[in-house]
């Protein structure tokens, strides 16, 4: 049976940047940056963003487009026979739980954020009251139970509309909305008196305060992040590609897809800080930094309660549209290796990903005394994710492509540069055989070490 395939070349862009673009760019990004010390850490991000993300981009997107086929069987179609590329789907596809497994508790606080506006809950609190708000939601284990399931269910029930009218007219209609959006509350926040401030800590580089933290954790940091926002090296992009014809290059693709992810993160900023010092939020506040900001921007704005109930709104939009790539990742995983049947692999998925979305939930309620490495469930998930399985992942994507005992580099060349546009430079091939493999290694080694020395 002939795969089936995006209806257009919009629809693609859009989607796969619906998958990078998520919460990762609106929840994560600011308070990893608030976290290390603003503007400088930005540019540590924009560094990696380019230097390692897009390349590895490219090469997800050409397996995924050579073989037709997700990551469940993509290595054994390219490989060279046998070779055990393929064993890796079983890893990949552990990092798509993985990352599923806490972004649907976030997700569902995006959701049950949205009602709250749309209920008034915040109307004449002030920011301290904004902030106990948010703390009554992470304490309360039924309330979170309750929008992480929805969420959960609302994403296999788009995927099991399957790609062209679930996946793909959904998602498309939502990305263009939220684009249009950020920009207008970008544009109130930094007129807001008292933006300066935080206009200043976001985007005047002050690389002293990268000493306080330890250049190796914010460079771990950083990676992390980019890797996180561009959700490489688990075959979550790489299924896209096996959707699109050969029409286009994929580096240009690649290219339009970057710009859109990092125009969503820094408008987030652009959103988020200016209102930290506006409103005396500290921007290091952690994980629920935008949760803690925004409704103090919407309270003082004209029309707040309209434009915090779109924005939480489109931002539940935003996760979704990663989640719903995910899902689809995971879903195709069963179909392609076990030929299970749609409605087989929804539902068994959807099961086991309500399941495991609970340890989160329980970190933050009932098992809130637990910790990992000095971490919570949730950081330790995400931990687990950015800053191990997705470098390492795209570890084994680029080797595939640029050694001959994978794919080697000749057939990912060939196949990146099908199609008309802008060409994957050939130049770049050392650097991406010995230099960025050992960056990535040497990051990950110094991130370990940081960590240990913190404990
Ligand atoms: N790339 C996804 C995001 O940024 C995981 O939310």
């Amino acid at each position: 049976m002939e795969r089936e395939k995006f209806s257009s070349r919009l629809g693609f862009i859009l989607i796969s940047a619906g998958c990078a673009i998520g919460l990762g760019n609106v929840w994560r990004f600011p308070y990893i940056t608030g976290k290390y010390g603003g503007a400088a850490f930005v540019l540590i991000y924009l560094f990696f963003l380019i230097v390692m993300g897009l390349p590895i981009m490219v090469m997800e997107f050409a397996v995924g487009r050579a073989s037709q086929k997700s990551i469940a069987t993509s290595f054994n179609v390219l490989e060279k026979k046998g070779s055990k590329w393929h064993i890796y789907r079983y890893f990949g596809m552990a990092g798509n739980y993985l990352l599923m497994m806490f972004y649907t508790t976030i997700g569902g606080w995006m959701l049950a954020y949205f009602v709250k506006m749309v209920k008034g809950d915040f109307k004449g609190l002030d920011a301290s009251g904004v902030e106990q708000a948010f703390g009554s939601l992470t304490t309360d284990l039924g309330t979170m139970l309750f929008w992480m399931l929805l969420v959960v269910v609302i994403g296999f029930v788009i995927c099991s509309l399957g790609l062209q009218s679930g996946v793909e007219r959904i998602t498309k209609g939502m990305m263009v909305i939220l684009l249009f959006l950020m920009i207008v509350l970008a544009v109130n926040s930094c007129l807001l008196p008292g933006a300066s401030e935080g206009l200043e800590f976001y985007l005047k580089p002050d690389f002293k305060k990268l000493t306080e933290y330890g250049l190796s954790e914010v460079i771990f940091a950083a990676m992390g992040q980019a890797f996180f926002t561009l959700s490489l090296g688990i075959g979550a992009l790489a299924i896209f590609g096996s959707y699109i014809g050969k029409e286009r290059k994929l580096t240009g693709e690649a290219v339009n897809i970057l710009v859109l992810d990092t125009f969503v993160a820094l408008t987030a900023g652009l959103i988020i800080f200016p209102a930290c010092s506006a409103f005396g939020v500290d921007p290091g506040e952690g994980p629920g930094l935008v949760f803690v900001t925004l409704p103090n921007v919407f309270n003082n704005m004209k029309g707040g309660r309209l434009w915090g109930s779109l924005f939480f709104l489109f931002m539940t939009f935003a996760a979704l549209s990663t989640i719903i790539a995910v899902f689809q990742n995971i879903i195709s995983f069963a179909q392609d290796l076990w030929n299970w049947s749609l409605k087989k692999a929804v539902l068994i998925n959807g099961i086991a990903i309500a399941i495991l979305s609970l340890p989160c939930i329980f970190g933050m309620t009932i098992w809130s005394d637990f910790s990992i490495l000095g971490k919570s469930i949730l950081d330790f998930e995400d931990f687990l994710v950015s800053n191990n399985m997705l470098p390492l992942g795209s570890l084994v994507y680029l080797l595939f492509c640029v050694t001959r005992y994978g794919w080697g580099w000749k057939n990912f060349l060939k196949e990146a540069n099908t199609g008309e546009g802008v060409s994957f430079p050939e130049k770049i091939k050392v650097y991406l055989t010995f230099i960025l493999p050992l960056i990535v290694l040497y990051i990950f080694v110094q991130g370990y070490v940081s960590l240990f020395k913190s404990l």
